[in-house]
C-alpha cells in the first residue's frame, strides 16, 4: 500500500536512528512493518529487557514477518527481548501502553485527512513523554501526485500537508533526506515534550 519497493537498509537505519542512542531498557512500536525492512534494522539495537511491538494490517505480511524471525539470522533477537506481532489496523491498537520510540512507515499522504489526524493524534498519545516518533515520506512523489491528480486529490493533499505541518511545528526536532532508497525519502523525527 503506497510502497514502490521494500525500503532500503539506509531508510530503515534512518527510521531507527534515535533507537541507536537509547539508554536503558526501551519499548518500541513499529507501525506498518510490511516485509520487515525497518524491523531488520531495529532488531540488532535491542537488548534484554527491551520490547518491540510490530503492527501490520496485512495478515499475509505479518505471517511472512513471523517466519523471518523464526528462520533468518538477521532477525534473531537476544534472550530477554520481548517481541510481539500484532495483526491489526493501527487505529485499533488495543490497550493504552506507551512507547519510548515509534517507527512509522504508513503512507500518510495517501490517506484521507480525517484518518491522518486520527492516526497522528494516536501516535502522540502512545508516545511516552520524551519519546521519539519517526516517520518517512517519499521525496518528489507527492509533487507528481499533486500535479497530475484530480481536484479532490489536490484538496486532500493540501489538507494533509497542513495537518502534518501543524504537528511538525509542535514536535519536529530533525529531518533527513535518504537518497539511497527507491524513491529517495525524507525521515522526520518528532519528540513528545515532557522530559
Ligand atoms: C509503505 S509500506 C512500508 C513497509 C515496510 N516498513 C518498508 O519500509 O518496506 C506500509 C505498510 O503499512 C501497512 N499498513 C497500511 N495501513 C495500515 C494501518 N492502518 N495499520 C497497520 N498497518 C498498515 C501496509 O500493509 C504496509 O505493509
Amino acid at each position: 500500500m503506497g510502497a514502490i519497493l521494500p525500503s532500503s537498509k539506509y531508510l530503515g537505519q534512518a527510521g531507527a536512528y534515535y533507537l541507536s542512542q537509547k539508554q536503558g531498557p526501551i519499548t518500541v512500536l513499529e507501525v506498518g512493518s510490511g516485509t520487515g525492512s525497518f524491523t531488520r534494522e531495529i532488531v540488532p539495537l535491542l537488548d534484554a529487557g527491551d520490547r518491540l511491538d510490530m503492527v501490520e494490517i496485512n495478515t499475509g505480511l505479518i505471517a511472512y514477518l513471523r517466519n523471518r524471525f523464526a528462520e533468518e539470522p538477521a532477525f534473531q533477537v537476544q534472550p530477554g527481548v520481548d517481541i510481539n506481532f500484532i495483526n491489526s489496523d493501527i487505529r485499533n491498537l488495543a490497550g493504552d501502553f506507551a512507547y519510548d520510540y515509534i517507527v512509522f512507515s504508513l503512507p500518510l499522504t495517501n490517506f484521507p485527512p480525517q484518518m491522518v489526524e486520527e492516526i497522528l493524534s494516536l501516535m502522540l498519545k502512545r508516545l511516552k513523554p520524551g519519546g521519539v516518533f519517526s516517520y518517512v515520506k517519499y521525496a518528489f512523489i507527492s509533487r507528481f501526485k499533486y500535479l497530475f491528480g484530480g481536484a479532490a486529490t489536490r484538496t486532500a493533499m493540501t489538507q494533509n500537508q497542513h495537518l502534518i505541518g501543524e504537528f511538525a511545528s509542535r514536535y519536529q526536532i530533525e529531518q533527513r533526506l535518504v537518497w539511497l532508497n527507491v524513491p529517495p525519502a525524507w525521515t522526520f523525527y518528532w519528540r513528545k515534550p515532557g522530559e
